[in-house]
């Protein structure tokens, strides 16, 4: 006959304070948790240590199943099976929303004991996750019968609440991530809208706004700037000309040199984009990038001759892409000038009109990886 071990002794102050700091350590680990998978590894690893038991099982309810979906153990159990809620102790703690502590399975009704007889649990406690409204059970197994503590049953389900706070907090998560997909995609598609709106207008813009886009990209990442940044450089370059919707088309297709009056005319289109973007919300940044595309390192460019480290890097950037990308195109007024040309212009105004390790980047990618200039 097999003898009961006894825990309801309170434990000593040492293993206390052991448990406890062990406890404050898992709860840390849980609000760190970004992903279900990491919860479920955490607790089926800590449920143990911190019990003492012989195995851990995480379950999380399925409709009207009980998924087995982690576990610990000495020896397998039911990871990966599916129990219907009314047969299984985890689905009794969960439609009770109570905790089930069991020192002898054989003797009690809850237990489906066919199922158990194969296994080597002979008690069990079980907490569910979230007690109001459950979404799972946390339990564990012992191989041989024992009482199950007060002080265990509290670990159990302060390990219970804190999974459910995370699971929580991973949901809220992806809901928040979600929507700033849906609002960055919104941002895209917007400013798409405002570049196709510019090409309309004027055919030599058309894929000239998009190109600069992909070549600052390109750019920035050489760069090795954050995501942010490049994002940034690349919204802007779309529609970096935008202000040249208020210039009439005749000028902006005019086949032959401007007057002074009619190039300052052009001149005022990095103004007039900034103004059309700056209340926009979320988009007053790519506002002042657009603002200062054509300022010039040594403070020869306009609308304010900012200099140096006054002109924001990816307005420094999209300036490089700017000329590069429409010395390279076609103009009204000249046939494309070529590559060589191009290169040429930033070697030769490296560190006077253009930032030097931004024309060392374009250098760089053309010259050495073969950059492939988008059509
Ligand atoms: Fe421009």
């Amino acid at each position: 006959m097999e003898t009961i071990r006894n825990q309801t002794e309170p434990l000593k102050t040492s293993q206390y304070i052991h448990t406890m700091e062990r406890l404050l350590h898992v709860v840390q680990e849980l609000s760190a948790a970004r992903d279900q998978e990491t919860v479920m590894d955490i607790v089926r690893h800590s449920v143990r240590d911190l019990t003492g038991s012989d195995g851990a099982t995480f379950v999380l309810r399925d409709h009207d199943f009980c998924y087995y979906a982690e576990e610990d153990s000495i020896s397998p159990l039911w990871k990966g099976n599916r129990f219907p809620m009314q047969i299984c102790i985890s689905g009794w703690v969960m439609l009770n929303k109570t905790p089930a502590i069991i020192d002898d399975i054989y003797s009690d009704p809850r237990i489906p004991i066919d199922i158990y007889r194969k296994t080597y649990v002979k008690s069990l406690a079980m907490v569910p996750i979230k007690t109001n409204d459950p979404i799972g059970a946390i339990g564990c197994y012992w191989a041989q019968k024992q009482h199950v503590t007060p002080e265990q049953l509290k670990v159990l389900q302060v390990l219970a609440d804190t999974a459910a706070i995370a699971m929580d907090n991973i949901h809220y998560q992806s809901i928040i991530a979600a929507k700033a997909k849906q609002l960055e995609d919104a941002i895209d598609g917007t400013l798409m809208a405002i570049a196709n709106m510019v090409e309309q207008k004027d055919l030599y813009t058309a894929g000239h706004q998009r190109r600069v886009a992909q070549i600052g990209l390109a750019i920035a990442q050489e760069l090795g700037l954050s995501r942010e940044c490049c994002e940034k450089v690349f919204r802007a370059g779309v529609v970096h000309d935008i202000g040249k919707i208020g210039i009439p088309s005749e000028l902006l297709a005019k086949p032959a040199k401007l007057t002074e009056i009619e190039y300052a005319l052009i001149k005022t289109h990095s103004e007039a984009g900034y103004t059309i973007l700056k209340n926009v919300p979320l988009l007053s940044e790519i506002a002042q990038i657009i603002l200062q595309h054509h300022e010039r390192y040594n403070g020869s460019g306009y609308p304010q001759g900012l200099k140096r480290d006054e002109i924001l890097l990816e307005a420094q950037i999209l300036a490089v892409a700017d000329v590069f990308e429409s010395m390279i195109s076609h103009r009204p007024y000249r046939p494309a000038l070529g590559i060589d040309a191009a290169m040429d212009e930033l070697i030769q105004n490296r560190g006077i009109l253009y930032h030097p390790d931004i024309v060392d980047a374009m250098i760089h990618l053309v010259i050495h990886k073969g950059y492939e200039i988008p059509e």
